[in-house]
């Protein structure tokens, strides 16, 4: 029977099919000849996928659409045999259409919740806000997040192009949502290197990395991910596909785990990367040569690090425990 899956990395609109994007762009009267092209996104390097992103994200214009999306999503997710995901929101993104902050954070946590009744999948949101936007906008997202809680969402992240912005900058958004009781992550080590990933664990206070792999470039910050156990969100296909790593022979995923960091399996942004959750286990086991057991491991591992109340994490450990 194949292997039970949990997914801790993957941004909602980058989860959006073509298919999908298409449909919507019609119905919006959008082109979006620059970013699809025989079905399938295209692009060329980090700041033209950054770009693609924000033009895909563009056909998400009603709660509606969000609650369409991410439905989808998980929907796809439970087929796959994922027991749980949790998806990065970006209410930037949706403000750019619109869309306010409850009315996106209800949508989503509708679509949601229509998947999980229909195939008892479990899900929670982290909202994030966009590195390039700045500190302030930063700032403003968490301070929203903390000002209109919701049980499903957990948890506060950044992304976007870590290139730029000292990353010190958004310790006043990340204590904000620290004091607001979420769980919190940061992109790191994808683009930059370690010392990126130090940066937040010194500034931020994340228990989580998004990516992270870069960290393999300093032996001291792998003991500290691994004393502190801090957990590294590793998207595989996504570092390739970006162009962070030639191939998967020098890819750091085993040298990492065999550091005893704390490793697990993500998507990113699937169809962006041609990839699904399934092939990233896919090739934990056949271009990493990783066994059931240590693929297992990883899925635990990102069970324990989910952003998540006790009860349900307790019930989804025990599936995975019980699933032979
Ligand atoms: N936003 C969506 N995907 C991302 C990635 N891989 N890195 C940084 N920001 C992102
Ligand atoms: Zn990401």
């Amino acid at each position: 029977m194949s292997l039970l899956k949990a997914e801790i990395h993957c941004h909602i609109e980058g989860a959006a099919d073509p298919d999908l994007v298409l449909r919507l762009a019609q119905k919006y009267d959008l082109d979006m000849g620059s970013i699809i092209k025989d079905g399938k996104y295209v692009w060329s390097d980090f700041t033209t996928f950054l770009k693609a992103y924000d033009r895909a994200s563009s056909v998400f214009r009603t709660p509606d659409d969000y609650r369409l999306l991410t439905y989808d999503y998980f929907s796809k997710l439970a087929d796959q045999n994922c027991i749980y995901g949790e998806i990065f929101g970006s209410s930037d993104h949706a403000a750019l259409m619109g869309i306010g902050y409850n009315d996106l954070v209800e949508a989503m946590a509708a679509g949601i919740e229509d998947a999980k009744v229909q195939t008892g999948i479990e899900g929670r949101i982290i909202m994030t806000c966009v590195r390039h936007l700045g500190p302030e906008s930063a700032l403003a997202v968490a301070e929203t997040i903390a000002e209109n809680p919701h049980p499903m969402v957990t948890g506060f992240g950044m992304g976007g192009d870590e290139r730029i912005f000292d990353v010190s900058e958004f310790a006043p958004a990340y204590a904000v949502a620290a004091d607001a009781g979420l769980g919190l992550t940061a992109h790191a080590g994808e683009f930059a290197g370690a010392q990126s990933v130090r940066d937040c664990l010194d500034h931020l206070g994340v228990m989580r990395i998004g990516h992270g792999v870069r960290s393999i470039e300093d032996p001291e910050l792998m003991a500290r991910l691994r004393d502190e156990n801090i957990v590294l969100e590793v998207c595989p296909g996504s570092n390739i596909s970006l162009g962070v790593y030639d191939s998967f022979e020098t890819h750091p995923l085993r040298m990492l785990h065999e550091a005893g960091v704390p490793v697990t399996i993500n998507s990113d942004d699937p169809p962006f990367f041609h990839t699904t959750l399934n092939r990233e286990y896919d090739l934990a086991a056949n271009a990493f040569g990783f066994d059931d057991e240590t693929i297992n491991t990883f899925t635990r591992t990102a069970l324990e690090a989910a952003f998540l109340d006790e009860p349900t994490r307790s019930k989804l450990l025990k599936r995975l425990e019980t699933h032979s």
